[in-house]
């Protein structure tokens, strides 16, 4: 992989979708950046419910196909990242581990204590854990997924599986949801077309809805 990294407007605007990759490997060097990019996601009271299946076996490849409507482009990856939330992580260490990890870079005492109760209290009355699980493994995973176009690979965001199939290929705990899969590579072939975006005043509003945003 060449040495400069595109800027990230340019991956913005250059990113398409990929439909086929080549399947040659990618360093481990650049593999660590990209989920580290996915670490550093913010997320609410910093709980980080987010995990990560990397997959780049040969054989599981084969085998999330099958649990993805034998979506070609699942096998021919070279790593398939299915990013899964957590909705017990806060349960099981999560909440004590960033309570650590937030003494350490400065959290006040005050804080602490107040999250330790506000935490579990929310969370466990939350109305809609896979909304939330959801809401905050995207963000990673488009961080992951920028990361990698600037690092000069093409990528795939895949909403097109099954989940209780991955659940079963990748031995997933009952507690994890699969929120999305990305592959990441080099594109094979021609690129998909440009599927263009809708224009600001059809999506954007300025101060309330239906005033127009005039920039
Ligand atoms: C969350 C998400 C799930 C997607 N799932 C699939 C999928 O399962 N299979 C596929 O071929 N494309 C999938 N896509 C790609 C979209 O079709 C594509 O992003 C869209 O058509 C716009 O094209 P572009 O990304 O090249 O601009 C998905 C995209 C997103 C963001």
């Amino acid at each position: 992989m060449s040495s400069t990294e595109k800027p990230l407007s340019q991956a913005i605007r250059e990113r398409r979708a990929t439909p086929s990759f080549d399947g040659a490997a990618i360093p481990n060097k650049d593999l660590k950046k990209i989920l580290e990019a996915g670490l550093h996601a913010p997320s609410g009271y910093n709980m980080q419910p987010w995990r990560f299946i990397v997959v780049r076996d040969a054989e599981q490849k084969r085998r999330l196909r099958g649990a993805s409507f034998n979506q070609a482009k699942v096998e021919e990856a070279s790593v398939m990242i299915v990013a899964c939330g957590d909705a017990d992580g806060w349960r099981n260490g999560d909440l004590e581990e960033m309570l650590r990890l937030g003494r350490q870079g400065g959290m006040s005492e005050s804080y602490a204590a107040q999250a330790k109760e506000t935490i579990p209290n929310y969370l466990s009355n939350h109305p809609n854990m896979p909304m939330w699980l959801n809401r905050h493994v995207m963000i990673a995973f488009t961080h992951m997924l920028l990361t990698a176009e600037t690092l000069g690979y093409d990528t795939a965001p895949m909403e097109g599986f099954e989940e209780e199939k991955v659940r079963e290929v990748l031995k997933l705990p009952l507690s994890y949801h699969v929120v999305a899969l990305l592959g990441i590579g080099h594109l094979k072939g021609a690129d998909k077309h440009d599927g263009g975006r809708f224009e600001m005043s059809r999506v954007v509003f300025d101060e309330e809805y239906g005033k127009r945003m005039r920039l």
